[in-house]
């Protein structure tokens, strides 16, 4: 064959191929995404039958440190309901502010806590609060919506409060959570109760524990209990069991 009649040949079947790729890639991405029109505060994307929200932007990280806030939520207790060794790895995801991120920094004073999110301007803020409390246990790390960029197999207990319901990718974020816990690491799972029509939260914003079940089953984790102590959400405990196949 004429060499310009074999560069076409070639060009031709590196298209399809290429194409094929291209046709496939966000269909296995997006594996058990629906989408359709946003709601308000929502992104049209939907898991479960979840519409996923918004992500909260940093310009009201302020609000994350309103003082109602202790009232409202018990940090403390809940951060103390966790029952952290003193040497524990921990990852708080969607950290913000680090509003949880500092009161596990404190219990864990022989171990490290990862502060994951995926906008730079909170981790500054992190960093900021680090320098003026002198702490070296607390590792600001900067996550992608679908990553949160943990080292593998490490991490004892990762925290996730009131973000989940925004990952916009929570299939896959979950995965890369999963694969960072060591066999029988716990996912401590806070979200506004959705059972609760009383409660003055955006829907999107709050999640059911059946909701909840169903998605952190759906990457393997074992539902060990829901603890209803805290005075508007649930507090939800995860087990990545023993012989899990994200090792
Ligand atoms: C409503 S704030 C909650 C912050 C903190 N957990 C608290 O309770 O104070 C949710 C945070 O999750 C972060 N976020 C959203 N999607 C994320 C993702 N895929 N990975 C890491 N962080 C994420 C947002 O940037 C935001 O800072």
């Amino acid at each position: 064959m004429h060499a310009a009649g074999r560069f076409i040949v070639f060009a031709l079947c590196a298209l399809l191929v290429t194409g094929i790729g291209l046709a496939r890639a966000p269909q296995l991405a997006e594996a058990g995404y629906t989408y359709a029109t946003p709601t308000r505060d929502g992104t049209g994307k939907y898991y479960f039958g979840r519409e996923i929200a918004q992500v909260m932007g940093h310009r009201a990280a302020g609000w994350l440190e309103r003082r109602s806030r202790a009232r409202e939520e018990a940090p403390d207790r809940a951060v103390q309901a966790m029952q952290l060794t003193t040497d524990a790895v921990v990852a708080d995801i969607g950290a913000g502010s680090g509003y949880f991120t500092f009161r596990m920094a404190a219990l864990v004073p022989a171990g490290r806590v990862y502060a994951v999110d995926i906008q730079p301007e909170m981790l500054d803020i992190i960093r900021e609060q680090m320098q003026r409390r002198s702490l070296e246990n607390v590792i600001p790390l900067q996550g992608e919506p679908d990553d949160p960029k943990l080292p593998v197999g490490t991490v004892d207990a990762v925290l996730l409060v009131d973000a989940y319901h925004e990952f916009a990718y929570p299939f896959e974020m979950m995965n890369g959570i999963v694969r960072s816990l060591r066999p029988g690491g716990r996912v401590f799972l806070l979200e506004y109760r959705g059972e609760d029509p009383r409660l003055d939260i955006k829907p999107l914003h709050k999640m059911t524990q059946q909701q909840a079940i169903s998605e952190m089953q759906a990457v393997g984790l074992d539902w060990v209990e829901t603890r209803d102590f805290l005075p508007t959400q649930h507090f939800m405990v995860f087990e990545k069991p023993a012989l899990a196949s994200h090792q």
